[in-house]
C-alpha cells in the first residue's frame, strides 16, 4: 500500500465558547455515538478506537474534541490481542450503563454500575449463531431490542447476499432471544449496493412519538456510503412488515466536500428540543474505511418529517438547545466569520490538500503545523476492510 503524507500549514482555530461548537468534533472519529445522560448533565461520546472501549463524558459537545475528557473504561487481553473493537454504544438500562460493541465479527455488551465512566466488566457475547456487527439499543413499549448487522442467509430463507438489519429481543440488558431473530431491511436497492451489497451501523430513536431506525448501505469505502431510514408504523419491532424502508434514496449522503457519511448516532438536546445526527465523513472522494473519517454533529430539520440536510462543512456551529442551561437558541451558524483570534488552540487541522488551494469556509485559518496522512491509492474491498480492522488510534492532536 502506497501512502502519501502532506505537511499541511493549516489548522483551524476553535472560535467556540459556550453556546458553540467546532466541528469536526474528532479528526479521526470513525462511527461516532452520543447521548446526553441528565443524571450527570453530560454528554457521553464514544467512537471506534481499536483495541478498548473509550467514553468521553463532557457538558459541552465542544467538550468531545479534548481527548482529556476521554476515559479508557474496558479492555481486556483479548481486545488487545485482537483489536478489532467497533462501535461501541453507551445505553443506561434499569439504571445501569452497559456499552455495547463489536468485536471479532460479533456483537458484544459489557456491564457497568450507574457510573457512566466507572468500572466496566463481564464481556458477554450476545449473537452467537452467525456473523453479526454493530449494534443499537431499540426501546418500545417498555421493551427492549438488540438491533444489529447480521447476514439474512444465517436467519431466514428470504437471503440476499451482503448484510442485512436483524432485531432480536433482549431480555436482560446482557443477552438476546436468539430464537427470536428478524430481518428488518435487506439491501435490495441499488443505493444499498455500491461495492458490495451492505446495511449496517443500525442506530434506534424515536422522536416526536415515532420509533425510527437508521442505518449505512452501501461500502464504506465508497463515497455512496449514506444514511437509510426505517420507521415502525405499528407496536411490534419484531414485525418485519411494520419498518417501512424509505426506498427511493438515502436520507443523507455524500455533500460538501464530505463523503461517504455513514455510520452514526442519534441524540436528543439537552432540553429536548431538537434531534441531532452525529456521523462519521471523509475528505477522500473515493471513500475510506479506516482512520481519515472526522466526526461531525449537525442538528436535523424537525419542522416537516425528519430532513437530514447536506454534511456540514468544518466550522463553528450552534450547541444543541438547553446546553448549559441555555434554550431556545435553533438556528445553525455557518463558520466564515472573520471574528479576531485570541487564542489558538492546538486541535488538529482538518483539510484535504485539494482545500488548500481553494476558498475554504472553515472559519478562520492560522499557520500552525499539522501532519495529515492521506491515503491517495484506492483499495479494493478486501484491503479497506483490512485497514478497518487494524488497530485505531487516538488522534495526537485536536
Ligand atoms: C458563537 O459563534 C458566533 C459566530 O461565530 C458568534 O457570533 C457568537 O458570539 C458565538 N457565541 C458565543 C457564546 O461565543
Ligand atoms: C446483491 O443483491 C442482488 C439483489 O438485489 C443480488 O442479485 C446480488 O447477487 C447481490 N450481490 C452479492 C455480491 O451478494
Ligand atoms: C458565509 O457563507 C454563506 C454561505 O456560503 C454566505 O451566504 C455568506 O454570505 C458568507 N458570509 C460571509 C461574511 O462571508
Amino acid at each position: 500500500m502506497k501512502f502519501a503524507t502532506a505537511l499541511l500549514n493549516l489548522a483551524l482555530v476553535g472560535l467556540a465558547s459556550a453556546g458553540n461548537f467546532t466541528n469536526p468534533l474528532r479528526q479521526s472519529g470513525p462511527d461516532p455515538f452520543i447521548v446526553y445522560d441528565h443524571d450527570t448533565s453530560s454528554y457521553l461520546f464514544m467512537q471506534t478506537s481499536g483495541n478498548g472501549l473509550r467514553v468521553t463524558k463532557t457538558p459541552t459537545l465542544d467538550g468531545i474534541r479534548d481527548s482529556a475528557n476521554e476515559k479508557l473504561v474496558f479492555q481486556n487481553q483479548d481486545m488487545k490481542d485482537n483489536p478489532s473493537v467497533w462501535a461501541g454504544e453507551i445505553h443506561k438500562i434499569d439504571g445501569n450503563w452497559y456499552i455495547y460493541y463489536s468485536h471479532k465479527d460479533a456483537v458484544w455488551v459489557v456491564s457497568g454500575g450507574s457510573d457512566p465512566v466507572g468500572e466496566y466488566k463481564d464481556p458477554v457475547r450476545l449473537y452467537d449463531r452467525g456473523w453479526s456487527l454493530d449494534n443499537t439499543v431499540l426501546l418500545v413499549g417498555g421493551k427492549n431490542y438488540l438491533v444489529y448487522s447480521c447476514h439474512s442467509s444465517d436467519v431466514s430463507d428470504n437471503t440476499i447476499g451482503g448484510s442485512s438489519i436483524c432485531i432480536s429481543p433482549l431480555v436482560t440488558p446482557t443477552q438476546i432471544d436468539q430464537d427470536q431473530v428478524t430481518v428488518v431491511s435487506r439491501p435490495e436497492q441499488t443505493w444499498e449496493q455500491s461495492g458490495g451489497n451492505t446495511s449496517e451501523g443500525p442506530q434506534a430513536f424515536s422522536w416526536a412519538g415515532q420509533t425510527y431506525i437508521t442505518y449505512s448501505a452501501s461500502f464504506c469505502s465508497t463515497p455512496d456510503y449514506s444514511l437509510g431510514l426505517l420507521h415502525l408504523t405499528g407496536d411490534d419491532p419484531m414485525d418485519a412488515a411494520l419498518w417501512t424502508k424509505k426506498t427511493d434514496a438515502p436520507v443523507f449522503k455524500s455533500g460538501n466536500g464530505e463523503y461517504g457519511p455513514g455510520h452514526n448516532g442519534m441524540f436528543i438536546s439537552p432540553d429536548g428540543t431538537e434531534l441531532w445526527n452525529v456521523y462519521h465523513a471523509t475528505w477522500h472522494p473515493e471513500g475510506q474505511c479506516g482512520d481519515d473519517r472526522s466526526t461531525f454533529a449537525m442538528r436535523v430539520d424537525t419542522t416537516n418529517g425528519l430532513n437530514f440536510g447536506s454534511p456540514v462543512t468544518p466550522g463553528v456551529y450552534q450547541a444543541p438547545s438547553g446546553e448549559g442551561g441555555a434554550t431556545g437558541q435553533k438556528s445553525i451558524i455557518y463558520s466564515n466569520s472573520t471574528t479576531p483570534l485570541t487564542e489558538p488552540t492546538t486541535i488538529a487541522a482538518y483539510a484535504s490538500p485539494e482545500a488548500l488551494s481553494a476558498p475554504t469556509t472553515i472559519g478562520v485559518v492560522e499557520a500552525a503545523q499539522a501532519t495529515v496522512t492521506a491515503l491517495v491509492d484506492s483499495r479494493s474491498c478486501a484491503e479497506s476492510q483490512s485497514k478497518r480492522k487494524r488497530s485505531r488510534l487516538i488522534p495526537d492532536a485536536y
